[in-house]
């Protein structure tokens, strides 16, 4: 039996997000330019997509660029920038085949022109697929898109539009970049590091964290697979016994 057939398909996780770590470390492995890495990352992204559109997971949150990326070489941002829409004009056909709508999550006003613009077209040209949200967070930032929100509660009730008691999760999520998402269900980072880099802070309050030594460009569908296996043994207690479960 390989890997795939041991998945419980009734026990998916509704939400897998992923942190893409490890392109430039891969690169630096072949003797490469970190560039590289990134070009080849952008394969698995094509392959775990395809492999969760396949196995029925609802939602895939993959993290692309965080809010602090942009502190890297400008060279290195103008090609992740360009790297990415290349992908969307070369991936929308990918989307359509497999019915999947792109959504994305971050400070999109940041990104370049073209990166924006071939992005809402994509956005739109997919916004009616109905099997999978593939979002990708892009400029991304938790501790930005928690200060946008609290700004935002803030101006609601300073105009008397919601009370200060009204205030609850219910509302915090309707104000934050994912507010059409639900929770993670499972967080899985690649290439080793073992933190959550300003991803999804509030999102995650109960995810299953999978850490996994294998660098982006090398994270195939076996790899998704096992961590679904992973995550299926899992028991989620969300606070309660383990008698209180069965
Ligand atoms: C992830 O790979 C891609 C982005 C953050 C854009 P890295 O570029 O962080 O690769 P490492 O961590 O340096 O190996
Ligand atoms: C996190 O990776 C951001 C993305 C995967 C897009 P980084 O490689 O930027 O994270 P840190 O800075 O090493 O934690
Ligand atoms: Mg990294």
């Amino acid at each position: 039996m390989n890997s795939k057939d041991q998945i419980q398909l009734n026990k998916l996780p509704n939400h897998v997000a992923i942190i893409m770590d490890g392109n430039g470390r891969w690169a630096k492995q072949k003797g490469m330019v970190r560039v590289f890495g990134h070009e080849n990352g952008t394969k698995s992204v094509r392959d775990i997509v395809e492999a969760s559109a396949e196995i029925g997971i609802k939602h895939l949150t993959l993290y692309a660029f965080s809010t602090e990326n942009w502190k890297r070489p400008k060279l290195e941002v103008q090609t992740l920038m360009k790297l990415l829409v290349k992908s969307l004009k070369k991936e929308i056909k990918t989307l359509q085949d497999n019915n999947i709508k792109l959504s994305a999550i971050g400070n999109l006003d940041d990104l370049p022109k073209k990166a924006h613009s071939e992005l809402l077209e994509v956005i739109d040209k997919t916004k009616n697929n109905s099997h999978m949200t593939l979002t990708l967070a892009l400029s991304y930032g938790s501790r930005e898109e928690i200060i946008k929100a609290v700004k935002n509660i803030a101006a609601n009730v300073k105009n008397n539009i919601i009370s200060i008691e009204s205030i609850d999760e219910s509302i915090i999520n309707k104000h934050l970049y994912t507010q059409n998402l639900p929770d993670v269900d499972l967080l899985i980072r690649t290439s080793g590091e073992q933190r959550i880099s300003n991803f999804l802070l509030w999102q995650i309050a109960y995810a299953e964290l999978y850490f996994t030594d294998v660098l982006w460009p090398d994270f195939k569908k076996e790899n998704l697979y096992e961590a679904l296996i992973n995550y299926q043994n899992r028991e989620r207690r969300f606070g309660k016994t383990s008698e209180q479960l069965s």
